[in-house]
């Protein structure tokens, strides 16, 4: 079941989403925390660091576990996804980073299960929460249209319209690799809460299909209805094309 919150703007519901993190590392300090990359969650965890550092909460029992990666991009390449997290979360926040996860797979890897991540997810304890961003195409992690919703971590294929969009962090779109290491809808599915973030007008049809239609594979953000705890959080932008009635059963 989704829940939706709507917030004036990008600023408010980051604030909301860093203070509900917070709670969680207050309440349980070896909380296990599944971080997307993107622009969507960079100011939520700007604003967790420095409520974190503020009230100096101790840090050093979390576990953090990305949702991808790309393949065949050097992990010293400043946007593969090791090096997006070393930025926005683990030095910021001050932890260690072999408490922090990326899943990976070898540059030859072929479509196809990464179990070995699932099996860490697992003997973690499970992640506590799930931070999602989602694509204009509806993709949460590198899930895109048509993956099975019990898909685990996978390499899959990028559409060209993902591989465009995220053009805008490398110099051309040849650079975006064609395949990236995703947790899967499956393993998504598993985290014990989610929560995911969407701004601006050009994420309210994806919205709009996550929330207004049944589940269905073509529709990967619809599959966290599914989700037994899935909140959204958007800004008003994002939530423009969701019919208000189902906003109040939600
Ligand atoms: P964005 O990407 O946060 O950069 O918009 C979201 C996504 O593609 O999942």
């Amino acid at each position: 079941m989704v829940k939706v919150k709507i917030l004036p703007d990008k600023e408010n519901a980051s604030a909301e989403v860093a203070q509900e993190l917070y709670d969680l590392i207050v309440e349980k300090p070896d909380a296990v925390i599944g971080v997307a990359t993107g622009s969507t969650p960079e100011l939520a965890y700007e604003l967790l660091a420095e409520k974190v550092k503020a009230n100096n909460i101790d840090v050093s029992q979390l576990q953090f576990f990305a949702l991808d990666e790309y393949i065949n991009l050097p992990w010293d390449h400043p946007e593969s996804y090791h090096s997006v997290i070393n930025r926005t979360v683990t030095v910021p926040l001050g932890v260690d980073p072999s408490q922090v996860h990326v899943p990976e797979a070898p540059d030859d890897a072929a479509e196809g299960p990464v179990r070995y991540y699932d099996e860490q997810i697992e003997a973690a304890g499970g992640i506590d929460v799930q931070l999602l961003g989602i694509g204009r195409n509806g993709h949460i992690g590198f899930n895109e249209p048509g993956t099975p919703f019990d898909a685990p971590t996978h390499v899959g294929r990028l559409t060209d319209m993902t591989r465009q969009d995220n053009s805008r962090f490398f110099d051309s779109v040849e650079e975006v690799p064609p395949l990236a290491v995703t947790q899967g809808i499956g393993t998504i599915l598993k985290s014990r809460k989610a929560i995911l973030m969407a701004f601006g007008d050009a994420k309210a049809d994806a919205i709009r299909d996550s929330l207004a239609q049944p589940p269905a594979e073509e529709r990967p953000g619809s599959g966290l209805q599914l989700h037994s705890d899935c909140i959204f959080y958007l800004d008003e932008a994002a939530a423009a094309k969701v019919d208000s009635e189902l906003l109040k059963v939600n």
